[in-house]
């Protein structure tokens, strides 16, 4: 069976369908969440939060990146698998967004790129998608920006906000992105941003009105540590049960009762 593509992505929207995306940084959850039929996996820069012990996705680079990208496609048959451009990778130009969305697609296997931005990012978009690249743009919250921000504020509130949120939603489309993440937006903004476009919205924090939903997958199976926001819904608590099997193993080392005959040779 073939892989997703973004032709089956733009015919979801046709058809009215709402879809589910989960991030994965490597080959065994990848598979995990693949074997559960989730149909796009994002390889997110969120990588630098909760995988390689940043404290914001700022430092994340591209051999990071990639490397993960590569395990996560090796560790999938079906899933459509989208890469993060990481903070410095693409602002620079669209030539400097290409050669880096590029290395993904070659050197990982990617079928398609994200990016942050609207219109600041629109010229990137357009390169990257008239060379062959399918391109998943993101707006509202973007986080590479959190020190400008200072923080991860909520945003398209008030009428200028709002505007420029459609814009940038637009612009990206114009420019041939093939859906869009709205991330941390009322969600009424966020409906009506999915209702004036053709292609998919991917909502986080931005409400029922999207047509497709992104969480990161270590705040949505329990297994962050802390605070996680207030969009993020827990269907399991990982935390729990392998910081549980750790302890239980502990237990029987220290006592003395593994291995057990069972498992040793003889
Ligand atoms: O890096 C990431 O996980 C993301 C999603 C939250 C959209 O960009
Ligand atoms: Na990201």
């Amino acid at each position: 069976s073939r892989r997703v593509t973004v032709r089956d992505i733009a015919a979801a929207k046709e058809r009215g369908e709402k879809w589910p995306m989960l991030t994965a940084y490597d080959a065994m959850t990848a598979s995990v969440f693949d074997e559960a039929g989730i149909p796009v996996l994002l390889v997110g820069d969120s990588m630098g939060n909760c995988h390689l012990g940043y404290e914001s996705t700022v430092p994340v680079t591209m051999d990071e990146i990639t490397i993960l990208s590569a395990a996560v496609v090796r560790g999938t048959k079906r899933a459509l698998i989208v890469a993060d451009l990481p903070f410095g990778a693409f602002q620079e130009s669209p030539v400097q967004a290409l050669r880096n969305a590029t290395r993904l697609v070659k050197e990982a296997g990617v079928g398609a790129v994200k990016l942050e931005g609207g219109e600041r990012s629109a010229h990137q978009v357009e390169l990257l998608v008239s060379s062959g690249i399918p391109v998943m743009a993101h707006v509202g919250l973007t986080p590479q920006s959190v020190n400008a921000y200072g923080g991860y504020p909520v945003q398209g509130r008030g009428e200028e906000a709002a505007q420029q949120l459609l814009r940038d939603a637009k612009a990206v489309q114009d420019a041939g992105a093939f859906s869009v993440v709205l991330e941390a937006v009322p969600a009424e903004l966020a409906a009506e941003v999915t209702r004036s476009l053709h292609i998919p919205t991917v909502g986080i924090g931005a409400g029922i009105g999207c047509d497709a939903q992104v969480l990161v997958w270590t705040d949505m199976a329990g297994l962050t540590s802390g605070h996680v926001p207030r969009f993020v819904k827990q269907y399991a608590n990982l935390r729990e049960v392998l910081g549980g099997a750790a302890k239980d193993f502990a237990e029987e080392v220290v006592g003395g009762s593994f291995p057990a005959k069972e498992h040793s040779f003889r």
